[in-house]
């Protein structure tokens, strides 16, 4: 349909932005040599039949999706440590390119599904051949624990639709408190953590340094 295809293009773009420039901060800590805290950045747009379900589901007429559906556009940030969803948090806070409309703690206020994350609504800016388009996205600010949890209770979730087994129920809350209890163990031990990890991307560099050393590179790449 091509008024979905034109309904979904700021959003697509939106996606494909954001994913650069949320990338890029990786980046930037990888080239300063620190523990970068984000690991990963992933991003979607929600496909158009899982648009009509949720709008089914909470009753959103098709003509308020922009306002009412905040997750059409959706781009996660998976952090190695608890402690680095506030610093990523902050970081958004800080940034001129787009304007935080909301922001929602599952981490200090978790779910009863056992879901944690925090999720920061923003208005981004789009600019389009007919001027600027201003739309939602969602980012989700996560652990990898707390990625693996939600990745499988939400394939669950997609298979018995909401409705788990007793059984099932069970396992997911304990799979959530485990999860929960790997972040606290990792949050312990990360400075032990983070001075391994810090040794091996120098030990890397020193292997780098043999192969291409830097005094044959132009000055703009010299760093250090
Ligand atoms: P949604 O209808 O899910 O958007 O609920 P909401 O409008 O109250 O927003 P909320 O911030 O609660 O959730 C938005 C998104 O968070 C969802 O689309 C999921 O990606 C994720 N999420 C929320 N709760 C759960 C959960 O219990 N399990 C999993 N796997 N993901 C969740
Ligand atoms: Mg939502």
């Amino acid at each position: 349909m091509n008024h979905w295809e034109d309904f979904l293009a700021p959003y697509k773009q939106a996606v494909d932005e954001l994913k650069v420039k949320l990338k890029g901060m990786r980046t930037q800590f990888q080239l300063e040599n620190n523990h970068s805290p984000i690991e990963f950045v992933t991003g979607r747009v929600k496909p158009v039949a899982s648009i009509l379900d949720k709008a089914m589901q909470k009753n959103i007429p098709l003509d308020q999706l922009a306002e009412e559906m905040q997750d059409i556009a959706g781009l996660r940030m998976m952090c190695q440590f608890v402690d680095d969803i506030e610093i990523v948090v902050d970081l958004l806070r800080q940034r001129n390119d787009f304007r935080i409309v909301e922001e929602r703690d599952y981490i200090a206020n978790k779910k009863p599904s056992g879901y944690r994350s925090y999720h920061v609504v923003i208005e981004y800016p789009v600019e389009t051949i007919a001027g600027e388009v201003r739309i939602l996205v969602e980012i989700q600010i996560r652990t990898l624990a707390m990625n693996f949890w939600a990745t499988i209770e939400h394939s669950m979730n997609y298979k018995y639709k909401g409705e788990f087994p007793e059984a099932i129920n069970r396992r997911l809350k304990r799979a959530a408190e485990a999860a929960f209890q790997l972040d606290e163990e990792m949050r312990q031990i990360r400075q032990e953590v983070r001075e391994a990890q810090a040794y091996f991307s120098k030990n890397k560099e020193i292997q780098k340094e043999k192969n291409e050393p830097r005094h044959l590179l132009p000055k703009n790449e010299m760093r250090g």
